[in-house]
Protein backbone atom coordinates (compact mmCIF):
# COMPACT_ATOMS: atom_id res chain seq x y z
CA UNK A 1 0.00 0.00 0.00
CA UNK A 2 0.90 3.68 -0.58
CA UNK A 3 0.16 6.96 1.44
CA UNK A 4 1.00 10.44 1.77
CA UNK A 5 0.72 10.65 4.97
CA UNK A 6 1.06 7.13 7.64
CA UNK A 7 -0.65 7.63 10.64
CA UNK A 8 0.30 5.58 14.13
CA UNK A 9 -2.36 5.42 16.24
CA UNK A 10 -6.00 6.07 16.31
CA UNK A 11 -6.39 8.16 19.84
CA UNK A 12 -7.38 11.39 19.38
CA UNK A 13 -4.65 13.26 18.07
CA UNK A 14 -4.27 10.27 15.16
CA UNK A 15 -7.96 10.58 14.15
CA UNK A 16 -8.19 14.49 14.64
CA UNK A 17 -4.54 14.94 11.93
CA UNK A 18 -6.49 12.57 9.58
CA UNK A 19 -9.62 14.52 9.56
CA UNK A 20 -7.72 17.69 8.93
CA UNK A 21 -5.59 16.65 6.26
CA UNK A 22 -8.48 14.80 4.89
CA UNK A 23 -9.93 18.33 4.29
CA UNK A 24 -6.87 20.08 2.80
CA UNK A 25 -7.11 16.79 0.20
CA UNK A 26 -4.03 14.86 1.89
CA UNK A 27 -4.64 11.17 1.98
CA UNK A 28 -3.79 9.20 5.08
CA UNK A 29 -3.59 5.21 6.22
CA UNK A 30 -4.47 4.96 10.65
CA UNK A 31 -2.60 2.08 11.86
CA UNK A 32 -4.13 1.33 15.02
CA UNK A 33 -3.37 -1.85 17.57
CA UNK A 34 -6.42 -2.40 19.55
CA UNK A 35 -9.85 -2.55 17.67
CA UNK A 36 -12.33 0.55 17.60
CA UNK A 37 -14.55 -0.75 20.35
CA UNK A 38 -11.14 -0.59 22.56
CA UNK A 39 -10.29 2.60 21.90
CA UNK A 40 -13.86 3.96 22.10
CA UNK A 41 -14.32 2.45 25.86
CA UNK A 42 -11.43 4.67 27.30
CA UNK A 43 -12.57 6.98 29.63
CA UNK A 44 -10.11 9.99 29.85
CA UNK A 45 -10.64 13.43 29.57
CA UNK A 46 -13.46 15.85 29.19
CA UNK A 47 -12.41 19.48 29.15
CA UNK A 48 -12.04 21.34 25.76
CA UNK A 49 -10.06 24.46 25.28
CA UNK A 50 -10.71 26.57 22.36
CA UNK A 51 -7.64 24.88 20.12
CA UNK A 52 -9.31 21.72 20.49
CA UNK A 53 -12.84 23.37 19.14
CA UNK A 54 -11.43 25.41 16.60
CA UNK A 55 -9.78 21.98 15.53
CA UNK A 56 -12.74 19.69 15.32
CA UNK A 57 -15.09 22.19 13.77
CA UNK A 58 -12.46 23.29 10.70
CA UNK A 59 -11.69 19.33 9.82
CA UNK A 60 -15.94 19.15 9.98
CA UNK A 61 -16.48 16.85 13.20
CA UNK A 62 -17.42 19.62 15.38
CA UNK A 63 -21.22 19.59 14.60
CA UNK A 64 -22.54 17.74 18.18
CA UNK A 65 -19.86 18.98 19.68
CA UNK A 66 -21.19 22.74 19.34
CA UNK A 67 -24.96 21.07 20.29
CA UNK A 68 -24.12 19.07 23.52
CA UNK A 69 -20.32 20.61 25.00
CA UNK A 70 -21.46 23.14 27.58
CA UNK A 71 -19.52 26.05 28.07
CA UNK A 72 -17.56 26.88 31.39
CA UNK A 73 -17.35 30.63 31.23
CA UNK A 74 -15.54 30.40 34.94
CA UNK A 75 -13.12 27.92 37.17
CA UNK A 76 -13.07 27.95 40.81
CA UNK A 77 -10.38 27.42 43.22
CA UNK A 78 -11.51 26.26 47.00
CA UNK A 79 -8.83 27.30 49.29
CA UNK A 80 -9.83 27.35 53.49
CA UNK A 81 -13.41 26.31 52.52
CA UNK A 82 -14.01 29.44 50.42
CA UNK A 83 -14.25 29.40 47.03
CA UNK A 84 -12.49 31.49 44.66
CA UNK A 85 -14.39 32.04 40.89
CA UNK A 86 -12.08 32.80 37.94
CA UNK A 87 -13.45 34.65 35.29
CA UNK A 88 -12.07 33.29 32.06
CA UNK A 89 -13.77 35.09 29.28
CA UNK A 90 -12.31 38.25 30.81
CA UNK A 91 -8.56 37.28 31.42
CA UNK A 92 -8.35 35.88 28.45
CA UNK A 93 -9.55 38.05 26.06
CA UNK A 94 -13.16 36.14 25.99
CA UNK A 95 -11.64 32.81 25.72
CA UNK A 96 -14.09 29.88 27.51
CA UNK A 97 -13.64 26.19 27.85
CA UNK A 98 -15.66 23.63 27.11
CA UNK A 99 -16.98 20.26 28.61
CA UNK A 100 -17.22 17.36 25.93
CA UNK A 101 -15.91 13.89 27.00
CA UNK A 102 -13.28 12.77 25.22
CA UNK A 103 -15.09 9.40 24.06
CA UNK A 104 -17.52 11.52 22.58
CA UNK A 105 -14.40 13.33 20.20
CA UNK A 106 -13.40 10.06 19.75
CA UNK A 107 -16.99 8.86 18.39
CA UNK A 108 -17.53 11.56 16.32
CA UNK A 109 -13.98 11.53 14.43
CA UNK A 110 -14.29 7.40 14.30
CA UNK A 111 -17.60 8.40 12.76
CA UNK A 112 -16.72 11.15 10.38
CA UNK A 113 -13.40 9.03 9.22
CA UNK A 114 -15.51 6.22 8.43
CA UNK A 115 -18.13 8.09 6.57
CA UNK A 116 -15.85 9.61 4.26
CA UNK A 117 -14.86 6.07 3.64
CA UNK A 118 -10.65 6.58 5.06
CA UNK A 119 -8.38 3.74 6.00
CA UNK A 120 -8.01 2.58 9.28
CA UNK A 121 -6.16 -0.61 9.67
CA UNK A 122 -7.36 -1.63 13.49
CA UNK A 123 -6.18 -4.42 15.62
CA UNK A 124 -3.12 -4.09 13.89
CA UNK A 125 -0.44 -6.51 15.54
CA UNK A 126 3.93 -6.02 15.22
CA UNK A 127 3.88 -2.34 14.22
CA UNK A 128 7.22 -0.91 13.04
CA UNK A 129 8.24 2.32 11.28
CA UNK A 130 11.32 2.00 8.65
CA UNK A 131 13.57 4.18 6.38
CA UNK A 132 12.68 7.02 8.73
CA UNK A 133 15.37 9.08 7.35
CA UNK A 134 14.46 8.53 3.75
CA UNK A 135 11.76 10.09 1.50
CA UNK A 136 9.98 7.15 1.38
CA UNK A 137 9.09 5.81 4.86
CA UNK A 138 7.82 2.49 5.84
CA UNK A 139 5.14 1.26 8.13
CA UNK A 140 4.86 -2.54 8.28
CA UNK A 141 2.59 -4.81 10.79
CA UNK A 142 0.91 -7.70 10.85
CA UNK A 143 -2.89 -7.92 10.15
CA UNK A 144 -4.92 -11.58 10.66
CA UNK A 145 -1.60 -13.42 10.76
CA UNK A 146 -0.25 -11.51 7.15
CA UNK A 147 2.24 -9.56 7.04
CA UNK A 148 1.90 -5.84 5.60
CA UNK A 149 3.44 -2.65 4.80
CA UNK A 150 2.60 1.04 3.89
CA UNK A 151 4.80 3.01 2.10
CA UNK A 152 4.12 6.69 3.09
CA UNK A 153 5.41 10.68 2.65
CA UNK A 154 5.96 10.97 5.69
CA UNK A 155 4.73 9.39 9.32
CA UNK A 156 2.49 11.02 11.86
CA UNK A 157 3.85 9.11 15.44
CA UNK A 158 0.28 9.52 17.51
CA UNK A 159 0.56 6.48 19.19
CA UNK A 160 0.55 7.70 22.50
CA UNK A 161 3.45 7.43 25.51
CA UNK A 162 3.37 3.42 24.92
CA UNK A 163 3.87 3.49 21.21
CA UNK A 164 6.43 2.51 18.78
CA UNK A 165 7.35 5.68 17.22
CA UNK A 166 9.15 7.40 19.59
CA UNK A 167 11.69 4.54 20.28
CA UNK A 168 11.51 4.62 16.72
CA UNK A 169 13.63 7.37 17.05
CA UNK A 170 17.61 6.41 18.05
CA UNK A 171 17.71 7.03 21.96
CA UNK A 172 21.27 8.97 21.10
CA UNK A 173 19.30 11.45 19.16
CA UNK A 174 16.09 11.76 22.11
CA UNK A 175 16.28 13.83 25.23
CA UNK A 176 13.74 12.81 27.54
CA UNK A 177 12.62 14.62 30.90
CA UNK A 178 10.49 13.36 33.41
CA UNK A 179 9.04 14.32 36.47
CA UNK A 180 6.90 11.64 38.71
CA UNK A 181 4.69 12.84 41.24
CA UNK A 182 4.98 10.95 45.07
CA UNK A 183 1.04 10.60 44.78
CA UNK A 184 -2.10 9.73 42.37
CA UNK A 185 -5.75 10.88 41.53
CA UNK A 186 -8.08 8.62 42.37
CA UNK A 187 -11.12 9.23 39.57
CA UNK A 188 -14.64 8.47 39.94
CA UNK A 189 -17.06 8.66 36.89
CA UNK A 190 -20.87 8.74 37.60
CA UNK A 191 -24.26 9.01 35.64
CA UNK A 192 -25.57 11.97 38.81
CA UNK A 193 -25.59 15.81 38.02
CA UNK A 194 -22.52 17.59 38.26
CA UNK A 195 -22.13 20.08 41.44
CA UNK A 196 -21.00 22.56 39.43
CA UNK A 197 -22.19 22.65 35.83
CA UNK A 198 -20.84 25.70 34.70
CA UNK A 199 -17.21 25.32 36.29
CA UNK A 200 -14.75 23.01 37.29
CA UNK A 201 -14.24 22.99 41.38
CA UNK A 202 -9.85 23.00 42.35
CA UNK A 203 -10.04 21.95 45.82
CA UNK A 204 -7.20 22.58 48.14
CA UNK A 205 -7.31 21.52 51.41
CA UNK A 206 -5.37 19.97 54.49
CA UNK A 207 -6.31 16.60 53.01
CA UNK A 208 -5.46 16.64 50.03
CA UNK A 209 -6.45 17.91 46.97
CA UNK A 210 -9.95 17.44 44.80
CA UNK A 211 -11.37 18.21 41.49
CA UNK A 212 -15.08 18.43 40.74
CA UNK A 213 -15.66 18.04 36.92
CA UNK A 214 -18.37 16.77 34.72
CA UNK A 215 -19.34 15.12 30.75
CA UNK A 216 -22.27 16.08 30.69
CA UNK A 217 -25.28 17.26 32.82
CA UNK A 218 -26.11 13.78 33.67
CA UNK A 219 -22.85 12.60 33.94
CA UNK A 220 -20.12 13.70 36.35
CA UNK A 221 -16.28 12.99 37.18
CA UNK A 222 -14.50 13.85 40.58
CA UNK A 223 -10.92 13.23 41.74
CA UNK A 224 -9.24 12.85 45.42
CA UNK A 225 -5.91 13.25 45.70
CA UNK A 226 -4.66 9.45 47.26
CA UNK A 227 -1.37 7.98 47.72
CA UNK A 228 0.59 5.96 44.80
CA UNK A 229 -0.17 2.91 47.56
CA UNK A 230 -3.39 2.94 47.43
CA UNK A 231 -5.49 0.27 45.70
CA UNK A 232 -8.78 0.93 43.91
CA UNK A 233 -10.38 -1.68 46.11
CA UNK A 234 -9.42 0.28 49.22
CA UNK A 235 -12.32 2.98 47.74
CA UNK A 236 -15.83 1.61 48.27
CA UNK A 237 -17.77 4.51 46.42
CA UNK A 238 -19.01 5.31 50.41
CA UNK A 239 -15.52 6.06 50.76
CA UNK A 240 -14.76 8.34 47.77
CA UNK A 241 -18.27 10.27 48.41
CA UNK A 242 -17.09 10.98 52.10
CA UNK A 243 -13.51 11.91 51.48
CA UNK A 244 -14.25 14.27 48.50
CA UNK A 245 -17.09 16.36 50.50
CA UNK A 246 -14.87 16.34 53.66
CA UNK A 247 -12.30 18.21 50.86
CA UNK A 248 -14.54 20.88 49.57
CA UNK A 249 -16.46 23.55 51.66
CA UNK A 250 -19.51 22.79 53.21
CA UNK A 251 -21.91 24.66 50.72
CA UNK A 252 -20.51 22.96 47.54
CA UNK A 253 -20.14 19.40 49.51
CA UNK A 254 -23.95 19.49 50.85
CA UNK A 255 -25.03 19.75 47.09
CA UNK A 256 -23.19 16.88 45.68
CA UNK A 257 -25.14 13.74 44.68
CA UNK A 258 -23.91 10.97 44.98
CA UNK A 259 -24.43 7.55 43.37
CA UNK A 260 -22.98 4.52 42.12
CA UNK A 261 -19.52 4.68 40.51
CA UNK A 262 -19.36 3.44 36.23
CA UNK A 263 -15.59 3.41 36.62
CA UNK A 264 -13.18 4.01 39.16
CA UNK A 265 -9.51 4.37 38.79
CA UNK A 266 -6.11 5.16 40.19
CA UNK A 267 -3.98 7.15 37.84
CA UNK A 268 -0.23 8.14 38.48
CA UNK A 269 0.79 11.63 37.81
CA UNK A 270 4.11 12.10 35.62
CA UNK A 271 5.29 15.19 33.83
CA UNK A 272 6.75 13.67 30.66
CA UNK A 273 8.35 15.30 27.39
CA UNK A 274 10.69 13.77 24.71
CA UNK A 275 12.61 15.98 22.66
CA UNK A 276 13.05 16.58 19.72
CA UNK A 277 9.40 15.38 17.98
CA UNK A 278 10.79 15.21 14.38
CA UNK A 279 13.19 12.66 13.23
CA UNK A 280 13.51 12.19 9.62
CA UNK A 281 10.39 11.93 8.26
CA UNK A 282 8.53 10.76 11.38
CA UNK A 283 7.04 13.25 13.49
CA UNK A 284 5.51 13.24 16.70
CA UNK A 285 2.56 14.08 18.14
CA UNK A 286 0.21 13.97 21.45
CA UNK A 287 1.29 11.48 24.12
CA UNK A 288 3.60 10.32 21.95
CA UNK A 289 6.49 13.06 22.72
CA UNK A 290 4.54 14.31 26.25
CA UNK A 291 2.53 13.82 29.25
CA UNK A 292 1.18 16.21 31.72
CA UNK A 293 -0.21 15.22 34.91
CA UNK A 294 -4.20 15.80 34.38
CA UNK A 295 -4.49 19.08 36.76
CA UNK A 296 -4.72 21.39 33.90
CA UNK A 297 -6.75 19.81 31.67
CA UNK A 298 -4.12 19.96 28.89
CA UNK A 299 -3.14 16.31 27.48
CA UNK A 300 -6.42 16.32 24.97
CA UNK A 301 -5.83 20.02 24.31
CA UNK A 302 -1.71 19.89 23.41
CA UNK A 303 -2.20 16.64 21.34
CA UNK A 304 -4.91 19.26 19.53
CA UNK A 305 -1.86 21.98 19.49
CA UNK A 306 0.52 19.73 18.23
CA UNK A 307 -2.13 17.92 15.29
CA UNK A 308 -3.14 21.66 14.26
CA UNK A 309 0.58 22.51 13.85
CA UNK A 310 1.36 19.64 12.20
CA UNK A 311 -1.51 19.71 9.80
CA UNK A 312 -0.57 23.17 8.66
CA UNK A 313 2.91 22.17 8.41
CA UNK A 314 2.30 19.26 5.93
CA UNK A 315 -0.91 21.45 4.14
CA UNK A 316 1.94 23.66 3.15
CA UNK A 317 4.47 21.23 1.76
CA UNK A 318 1.65 20.15 0.16
CA UNK A 319 0.12 23.03 -1.50
CA UNK A 320 2.80 25.49 -1.62
CA UNK A 321 5.91 23.37 -1.64
CA UNK A 322 7.41 24.94 1.21
CA UNK A 323 9.06 23.08 4.09
CA UNK A 324 9.34 26.08 6.85
CA UNK A 325 6.75 24.80 8.86
CA UNK A 326 7.60 21.12 8.70
CA UNK A 327 11.57 22.14 9.37
CA UNK A 328 10.09 23.87 12.73
CA UNK A 329 7.38 22.13 13.72
CA UNK A 330 9.33 20.69 16.12
CA UNK A 331 10.84 23.90 17.95
CA UNK A 332 7.49 25.26 17.32
CA UNK A 333 5.62 22.64 19.23
CA UNK A 334 8.14 22.28 21.49
CA UNK A 335 7.86 25.81 22.41
CA UNK A 336 3.76 25.56 23.59
CA UNK A 337 4.45 22.16 25.21
CA UNK A 338 6.94 23.48 27.62
CA UNK A 339 4.80 26.22 28.35
CA UNK A 340 1.94 23.93 29.13
CA UNK A 341 4.37 21.56 31.42
CA UNK A 342 4.89 24.78 33.48
CA UNK A 343 1.44 25.61 34.18
CA UNK A 344 0.30 21.73 34.64
CA UNK A 345 2.71 21.07 37.16
CA UNK A 346 2.38 24.43 39.20
CA UNK A 347 -1.52 24.00 39.41
CA UNK A 348 -0.35 20.69 40.86
CA UNK A 349 1.63 21.94 43.29
CA UNK A 350 -0.73 24.52 44.08
CA UNK A 351 -3.42 22.39 45.04
CA UNK A 352 -1.76 18.89 46.20
CA UNK A 353 -0.68 18.44 49.46
CA UNK A 354 2.31 15.79 50.42
CA UNK A 355 1.26 13.18 52.87
CA UNK A 356 2.77 15.28 55.77
CA UNK A 357 0.38 17.93 54.83
CA UNK A 358 2.49 20.30 53.70
CA UNK A 359 2.51 21.76 50.38
CA UNK A 360 4.90 19.87 47.54
CA UNK A 361 7.36 22.45 45.96
CA UNK A 362 6.84 26.45 45.81
CA UNK A 363 5.58 27.52 42.55
N1 LIG B 1 0.90 0.67 16.99
C1 LIG B 1 -0.31 1.23 16.66
N2 LIG B 1 -1.06 1.91 17.54
C2 LIG B 1 -0.58 2.04 18.78
C3 LIG B 1 0.67 1.50 19.18
C4 LIG B 1 1.41 0.79 18.23
N3 LIG B 1 2.59 0.24 18.52
N4 LIG B 1 0.87 1.81 20.48
C5 LIG B 1 -0.19 2.51 20.88
N5 LIG B 1 -1.07 2.65 19.87
C6 LIG B 1 -2.37 3.34 19.87
C7 LIG B 1 -3.13 3.18 21.19
O1 LIG B 1 -3.85 1.95 21.21
C8 LIG B 1 -4.02 4.39 21.17
O2 LIG B 1 -5.27 4.13 20.56
O3 LIG B 1 -2.15 4.73 19.77
C9 LIG B 1 -3.26 5.42 20.35
C10 LIG B 1 -2.75 6.57 21.19
O4 LIG B 1 -3.84 7.27 21.72
P1 LIG B 1 -3.75 8.09 23.09
O5 LIG B 1 -2.98 7.32 24.11
O6 LIG B 1 -5.12 8.53 23.43
O7 LIG B 1 -2.81 9.31 22.69
P2 LIG B 1 -3.16 10.67 21.96
O8 LIG B 1 -4.04 10.44 20.78
O9 LIG B 1 -1.89 11.40 21.81
O10 LIG B 1 -4.02 11.34 23.11
C11 LIG B 1 -4.15 12.69 23.25
O11 LIG B 1 -5.87 12.55 24.95
O12 LIG B 1 -6.67 11.06 26.55
C12 LIG B 1 -5.75 11.98 26.26
O13 LIG B 1 -4.01 11.05 27.57
C13 LIG B 1 -4.41 11.40 26.27
O14 LIG B 1 -3.76 13.49 26.76
C14 LIG B 1 -3.76 12.58 25.73
C15 LIG B 1 -4.63 13.05 24.62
Amino acid sequence: MRTQVGIVGAGPAGLLLGALLHKAGIESIIVERQSGEYVLSRIRAGILEEIAVQALVSAGVGERLLKEGIRHEHLSLSFAGQLHTVDLPKLTGGKTVTAYGQTEVTKDLMDHRAACGLPTVYEAKDVSLHDLTSAQPLIRYVKDGVAQEIRCDFIAGCDGFHGVSRQSIPAEKRQEFLREYPFGWLGVLADVPPVSPHAIIYGNSPEGFSLCSMRSMTRSRYYVQCPLSDKVEDWSDERFWDELRLRLPAHVAQDIITGPSIEKSIAPLRSFVSEPMRWGQLFLAGDAAHIVPPTGAKGLNLAASDVTMLSEALIQHYAEKRNDGIDGYSQRALRKIWRTERFSWCLTNLDSRTQRGTKLVAC
